[in-house]
């Protein structure tokens, strides 16, 4: 029927389209700071400790206490503000990024599977997932690898960088497994295709049974957590694959580093594409 290649592509973009909204609580204008949540649980804050100890009597009494903040669409956008209840703290663009990229392999055909290192809710793993069933690829397994207990305390002995880092004591970066799968279940997107990979970088990366892959998107914020992704997963990507950096300018001193560092101990040229003031990704030629 004539029409109906547009009509598929104008249904996938709106799926993608309201998929991200969701996911990273744009639709939802999600922006309020539950007391308690990944807003104030662990925060290095005074403030912010005494809010998240309120909150956990509140929560005690299964009762819930928020700050009700206006919603800020473009902090959202660029991934500047963590959602309170949404699955990504990405944001718009960077997640834009993922579509566009997994786009480009299907398009190429660059073989290989697709790997977020750092998932905390799963948000942007479910959004790969997403643009897989939209393009009805059913052959490409979306891998998780995360702690599910949050970030390592800093090893400033091997990685001086990490050094006073205080990631480690934000217990709203730790997501359990279970969390995450029941995340994937509310988008209708779980299935034997996406595998986890549970543990530190260190002990369950070199070992992964990730034969190759056409995506990998690092978001452990460290140099340890960066360094200790890119030396097993690199050498696995496929040429036109795409290695994404969350944090390559949040965390320039730490991630970004570790990527310097990689790259220039490999003889990497490829250009470094900024996505917005915090993410950038390469094309592997
Ligand atoms: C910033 S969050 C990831 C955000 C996520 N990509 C999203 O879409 O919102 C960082 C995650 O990395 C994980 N992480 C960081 N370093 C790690 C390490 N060395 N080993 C295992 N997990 C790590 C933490 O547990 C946390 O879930």
């Amino acid at each position: 029927m004539a029409g109906s290649a547009a009509l598929t592509a104008e249904l996938r973009s709106l799926y993608l389209d309201l998929t991200k909204r969701s996911l990273t609580g744009a639709l939802a204008e999600d922006n309020d700071s539950i007391l308690g949540g990944v807003r104030t649980a662990g925060s290095p804050s005074f403030k912010k400790r005494v809010a998240a100890a309120v909150g956990d009597l509140a929560q005690k009494a299964n009762l819930e206490i928020a700050y009700k903040k206006p919603y800020d669409p473009t902090l959202r956008e660029n991934g500047l503000d963590w959602p309170s209840r949404a699955e990504s703290m990405i944001g718009l663009r960077r997640m834009t990024n993922i579509q566009e990229c997994i786009a480009q392999i299907v398009a190429d055909d660059v073989p290989g599977d697709l790997i977020e290192t750092g998932v905390w809710r799963g948000g942007a793993c479910i959004f790969m997932k997403a643009n897989l069933r939209a393009w009805g690829d059913t052959t490409r397994t979306v891998w998780l690898a995360d702690s599910f207990e949050g970030l390592p305390a800093p090893d400033a002995a091997r990685y001086p960088a990490d050094a006073g880092d205080r990631l480690h004591e934000q217990t709203g970066l730790a997501v359990g497994a279970d969390q995450v799968r029941h995340n994937f279940e509310r988008y209708g997107l779980l299935d034997d295709r996406v595998r986890f990979l549970v543990g530190w970088f260190k002990d369950t990366l070199p070992t992964a049974p990730v034969e190759r892959l056409a995506l990998m998107r690092l978001d452990g914020d460290m140099y340890e957590s960066t360094i200790q992704a890119l030396e097993p997963l690199y050498p696995k990507l496929s040429p036109g694959g795409f290695c994404i950096i969350d944090d390559f300018g949040s965390h320039a001193s730490q991630a970004g580093q570790a990527v310097h560092d990689y790259r220039a101990r490999h003889g990497i040229t490829d250009e470094i594409v900024q996505i917005d003031e915090f993410g950038a990704y390469w094309r592997k030629s």
